[in-house]
């Protein structure tokens, strides 16, 4: 008799085949069939650091939610959080003094750091780049020797590291997930020029979180030879690209962020996929540098609280139109380390960006790195904060 001959009430037998189907789709456990196609700078790492991948390559969580009140139950409630970069030297001295050139990619968003190694911070240098990412938005850091052990270890002193419950991540390592687009195209099948697979689209990570990212670190171990570019973009430029009367109709307001990852409703299996949402301040203030930045992201933030439908879509889409058409708000950099052998980082702060990984190697040459996402507070706006610009004496129109 097969296990699902024993279901009497057929709602059950329907919850348990979903349940198998759902777990088949996004797949538990290790992946055997891509370990043999990952990238030989990649495995040169995991080697070098001792990471197994003798069972298979990358590791899925085995105990998954399926139904969306299991998915609710995922960091459901909120933890302590300091930012790290609040008591920073705000003038950075043992940051800046240790590297051997620091550089301002625009004028606004984007620095990178050269001559340092991730991995030997001091805390008080630690501190310095928290705060570094606060002001910058994104900080870069080329030709970096850096172990997954290390790069958990340092996004556990930024925060809290999200373990995602569905995405794969490195072999032993909760907390440390895996970015490889190949992946997706063996998922997903063959992606193309007109269906690219990566996050080839403007979002904010996991805004859906109770507490959703601060610092985010991706460290790219295998990079293309030509494209590959990751693009982001300034929350606080947003903002103060708007009107004093428009900003102030949207001071105080709220949305609805929606997760990336689908579920079922357990109440009603065959309603079709259903997603976490929570509720957040559209404006938010930033915790180290008391700045405003416009949070909201085309792909995952859903509606406007307190507005009729078309209202909320008509502001919606003007905001994300902010972001993407206003090229000054923007950084777009180049993953290339300057020596074989090494990778790049780049370290961003996701309360105050969107950011968008450009496809256009179009899977011809690996791609692959590891990202830890250390969640910081539960977003919030401060009515007496100040927008960027504002606070730097700069002119507002
Ligand atoms: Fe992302």
């Amino acid at each position: 008799m097969s296990p699902s001959a024993i279901h009497t009430d057929p709602n059950e037998a329907i919850i348990a085949s979903l349940t198998q189907q759902f777990k088949d789709k996004v797949g538990v456990g290790f992946t055997k069939n891509a370990v043999k196609d990952l990238p030989a700078p990649a495995v040169k790492r995991y080697q070098k650091y001792g990471v197994d991948l003798s069972k298979g390559y990358p590791e899925r969580p085995t105990e998954i939610p399926v139904f969306l009140d299991e998915a609710y139950k995922v960091r459901g409630e909120g933890f302590e959080f300091t930012d790290r970069g609040i008591n920073a030297d705000p003038e950075k001295k043992a940051l800046f003094g240790a590297a051997k050139e620091v550089i301002n990619l625009t004028k606004y968003i984007g620095t990178e750091i050269v001559g340092l190694q991730l991995s030997e911070l001091t805390n008080q240098q630690r501190d310095e780049l928290a705060r570094l990412i606060a002001e910058r938005t994104v900080v870069f850091f080329r030709d970096q020797d850096l172990s997954p052990q290390k790069q958990l270890e340092l996004g556990k002193y930024f925060g809290t590291p999200e373990v995602h419950p569905l995405v794969p991540h490195v072999p032993g390592l909760e907390g440390i997930t895996v970015l490889w687009p190949h992946l997706q195209e063996l998922d997903t099948g063959k992606a193309s020029f007109k269906h690219p697979v990566g996050t080839a689209f403007w979002h904010t990570d996991l805004t859906h979180e109770y507490q959703p990212p601060g610092i985010t670190h991706l460290h790219n171990d295998t990079i293309p030879d030509l494209g590959g570019d990751t693009i982001w973009v300034s929350g606080y430029g947003a903002y103060d690209k708007l009107s004093p009367a428009f900003q102030e109709f949207l001071d105080g307001k709220t949305a609805i962020y929606s997760s990336a990852h689908a579920y079922i409703d357990r109440n009603d299996p065959l309603k079709g996929p259903v997603h976490v949402e929570r509720e957040h301040p559209l404006v938010r203030t930033h915790p180290v540098t008391g700045w405003k930045a416009l949070f909201v992201n085309k792909k995952y933030t859903k509606r406007i609280v307190g507005l009729e439908p078309q209202e909320s879509k008509a502001i919606l889409d003007y905001l994300f139109s902010v972001f993407e058409s206003n090229l000054d708000l923007q950084v777009r950099f180049n993953w290339k380390p300057t020596k074989p052998g090494v990778g790049t980082s780049a370290l961003w702060d996701n309360r105050i960006s969107q950011h968008f990984a450009v496809w256009d190697y179009e899977g011809t040459e690996p791609r692959h790195g590891t990202r830890v996402t250390s969640l910081a507070e539960k977003p919030f706006f401060d009515p007496n904060s100040k927008s960027q610009r504002q606070s730097l004496g700069l002119p507002l129109n």
